[in-house]
């Protein structure tokens, strides 16, 4: 049988690429979790479009680029300077992802943010039909559309207004806020109907659907039914489908012979020391300065553990150039300063922090070594790393203390600590709780959490979505 082809549409691709001369390209494929899951759906065809992270001025750098990408099954989309700075690092990044995850407007620069509201804006629907215009390039009838993300509620909009037959999914990664949240953004009624020109829309968690068509319902006045989204007959598919992990890629990982290597050097370092695991892009959302004044306070209350116990916390740099981000990294720095300069001794400190990116063997060998990982999400779509650390705790069963605020939070909240991670006591009470707990509750609660992650995997996510949205497509033309 002919394999059903399958564009993904993200804002990113799922590469990153550095320039090594007029014509030449190094690619370097990330193997996160919407790739392995797409790779391991049965009988589809998948390419990528999307932004390749790069700014590319010349034509025979895109040439080129455009050509090392194509045997990676990725198609460029080239978005200049300009754009990036009011699409991607203005309304993605300043605007929709704080509000999103209920942070608010960045609290220093709101006015301006509301003055320049307009103009990003438009550069976002601009970067929008610029990625729909490379997808109708490539389209071929009968091809599925899946479209990914807050960066790009305008292209199922684009992309119906170029081809009514098109079957297109779109699919948010991070919560949907309260319809009461969403009102405030001066383009909330444009979003919202651009998305609902999709066929299937879809969200991690049950919440964030209803969050949506109560928007619906309540901002565009239509009417939200258990099905979806209706306007005048035409119904779009509102559902949760929550994401998972490729856990056996992670297990694998743990029984090669150079991670098992790293796996021993990490035990000796940190022998006689309990250790406690946070990895975070470092962003507002994840509450690292919460996490680290809860261990900080754990510290303060609990002297007998204060050199038997280290805080290992990657802090993964992202968007580098949103100012916010950047006062976040000093924020962070002078806390990690202060915490170790109270608790540290000549040999040893109690925060081991690191402003990198670990490769996918040596993250792997420090979800396997950790006893006690530490999620305080202020907010979360989902948060894989709560996944990851169990999948890869087979043999160690430790302790997950997570947000209650991470969309994690529902699929593993039997299984792990529950906490508030705006609520410092209650956190610190949990570090001390994990740190103590006897091994039959461990394993008893570890067992709960790999049961759901090695069962609910990111190829079944992608195959359901996929399925689902064909399913809507077929249904619609029964009713017509
Ligand atoms: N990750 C990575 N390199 C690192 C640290 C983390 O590639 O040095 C990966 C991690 O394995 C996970 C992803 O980054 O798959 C983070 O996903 P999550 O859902 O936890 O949060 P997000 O960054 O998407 O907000
Ligand atoms: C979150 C978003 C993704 C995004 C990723 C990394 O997971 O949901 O869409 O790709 O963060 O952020 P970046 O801005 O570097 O793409």
């Amino acid at each position: 049988p002919v394999k059903q082809r399958l564009l993904v549409v993200a804002n990113r691709l799922p590469v990153s690429a550095v320039r090594r001369g007029e014509d030449s390209w190094s690619l370097d494929i990330s193997a996160g979790g919407l790739v392995s899951a797409l790779l391991g759906v049965r009988d589809v065809d998948a390419k990528w479009i999307g932004w390749a992270g790069v700014n590319v001025p010349d034509e025979v750098g895109q040439r080129a680029l455009t050509k090392a990408l194509a045997e990676k099954r990725c198609i460029p989309v080239f978005l200049d300077e300009e754009i990036v700075h009011q699409y991607y690092n203005g309304y993605c990044n300043n605007i929709l992802w704080p509000l999103f995850h209920y942070l608010g407007l960045p609290q220093e620069d709101r006015l301006a943010t509301t003055r320049s509201f307009q103009s990003q804006f438009d550069a976002y629907k601009r970067a929008n039909q610029m990625f729909a215009d490379v997808v109708n390039e490539h389209y071929e009838e009968g091809d599925v559309v899946w479209c990914h993300d807050y960066h790009l509620m305008f292209l199922p909009k684009c992309l119906k207004d170029f081809n009514g037959k098109m079957k297109v999914g779109w699919f948010l990664h991070t919560p949907f806020p309260s319809s009461e949240i969403h009102r405030t953004l001066p383009s909330r009624s444009e979003l919202l109907k651009s998305v609902l020109a999709a066929d299937l829309v879809g969200f991690h968690t049950y919440d964030y659907a209803r969050h949506f068509v109560s928007a619906c319902t309540r901002i565009l006045g239509l009417e939200g039914t258990p099905e979806g989204v209706e306007d005048q007959g035409k119904l779009t598919r509102v559902a949760a489908f929550p994401i998972g992990i490729d856990s056996d890629r992670f297990k694998r990982a743990l029984e090669l012979p150079a991670v098992k290597v790293h796996i021993n050097e990490l035990t000796q370092r940190f022998a006689g020391r309990k250790v406690m695991l946070g990895v975070d892009r470092l962003d507002m959302i994840k509450g690292i300065p919460q996490k680290i004044l809860a261990f900080e306070k754990f510290l303060e209350e609990n002297p007998e553990w204060r050199d038997k116990v280290v805080l290992l916390q990657i802090a993964v740099p992202t968007r580098t150039d949103v100012p916010e981000y950047q006062k976040l990294t000093s924020q962070v720095h002078e806390i990690v300063g202060r915490i170790n300069g109270r608790f540290g001794t000549l040999t040893a400190v109690p925060i081991h922090h690191l402003d990198r990116s670990l490769d996918f063997h040596a993250l792997c060998a420090l979800y396997a070594v950790t006893d006690v990982a530490l999620v305080t999400s202020l907010r979360d779509g989902m948060n894989l790393v709560s996944y990851e650390f169990v999948a890869c705790q087979g043999a160690k069963k430790g302790v997950l203390i997570l947000s209650e605020f991470a969309g994690a939070a529902q699929s593993l909240g039997a299984g792990a600590l529950l906490v508030n991670p705006w609520n410092v006591t209650e956190v610190a009470k949990s570090i001390a709780y994990a740190l103590n707990m006897p091994s039959d509750e461990r394993e008893k609660r570890h067992r709960h959490n790999y049961a759901h992650v090695t069962t609910h995997t990111a190829q079944d996510w992608a195959e359901t979505f996929v399925s689902e949205l064909n399913d809507t497509v077929v249904e619609a033309q029964l009713r017509t």
